[in-house]
């Protein structure tokens, strides 16, 4: 099966990478612009859980259950997952690794805040592809370095303001390590983030005119 990425809404991505489905920060249940419904997501491999947050942590738990799929996050968090009865809960921390599936899997950090261990973001190095989700995230630099061992391909970048950064802030961040594609995410779910992602295309594109950025819909398939 092909490599791809699905914006399920908000921070929610669906990844396929050599043949593994991986979902990150899957918020679906009240989640006012989810693409799916909770009983329509498939046989899940791998769920990503950047930080602990209602709209991030989600509902990480009942689909790991349902698909005995591995919940990958921070200790804390994982310790907490293990303990609602998740069997293949699995922690890590920030600049750590872990071959799952055959994927490498790097946990980044991230400015922002959480309630269990600290909020983080991933890098998910596949054979053909590579891709950065950020998690919820204010600015910051250590990135460059992280992307110069593990060149990203697409990196998944939250643009709404208040909570993370905004279109001006996330085109500096991304032209730090320049990916492939860039694509928005974390905006326009509420009232409060509502923001234009062509305001990102149009930032980035003049600071780093070789980053692509697209701007999927949600429920948008970007194939690899
Ligand atoms: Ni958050
Ligand atoms: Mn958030």
């Amino acid at each position: 099966m092909k490599d791809y990425v699905k914006w399920l809404g908000h921070a929610a991505f669906e990844l396929m990478l050599d043949g593994k489905r991986i979902l990150i920060d899957p918020w679906i249940r009240g989640n006012p612009k989810a693409a799916v419904k909770l009983e329509d997501i498939e046989d899940v491999d791998i769920i990503l859980v950047t930080h602990d947050h209602g709209d991030h942590l989600g509902d990480s738990i009942e689909i790991a259950e349902k698909f005995d799929a591995k919940l990958i996050s921070v200790y804390e968090i994982a310790v907490y997952a293990s303990n609602q009865g998740v069997r293949n809960a699995i922690g890590m921390n920030v600049g750590g690794d872990i071959e799952v599936d055959g994927l490498k899997i790097v946990m980044t950090p991230s400015l922002h805040s959480s309630e269990r261990g600290c909020p983080v973001g991933f890098i998910i190095v596949g054979s053909k592809n590579t891709v950065y989700h950020a998690g919820d995230t204010g600015f910051f630099s250590d990135i460059k370095y992280y992307a110069e061992v593990y060149p990203i391909d697409v990196a998944l970048v939250p643009i709404g303001g208040v909570y993370t950064m905004n279109p001006v802030m996330a085109a500096r961040f991304v032209a730090l390590f320049k990916p492939r594609i860039a694509v928005p995410m974390h905006y326009g779910t509420f009232d409060v983030i509502e923001k234009d992602p062509k305001e990102f295309k149009d930032q980035v594109e003049r600071k780093e005119p070789t980053i692509r950025v697209i701007i999927l819909g949600i429920g948008d398939k970007l194939e690899l």
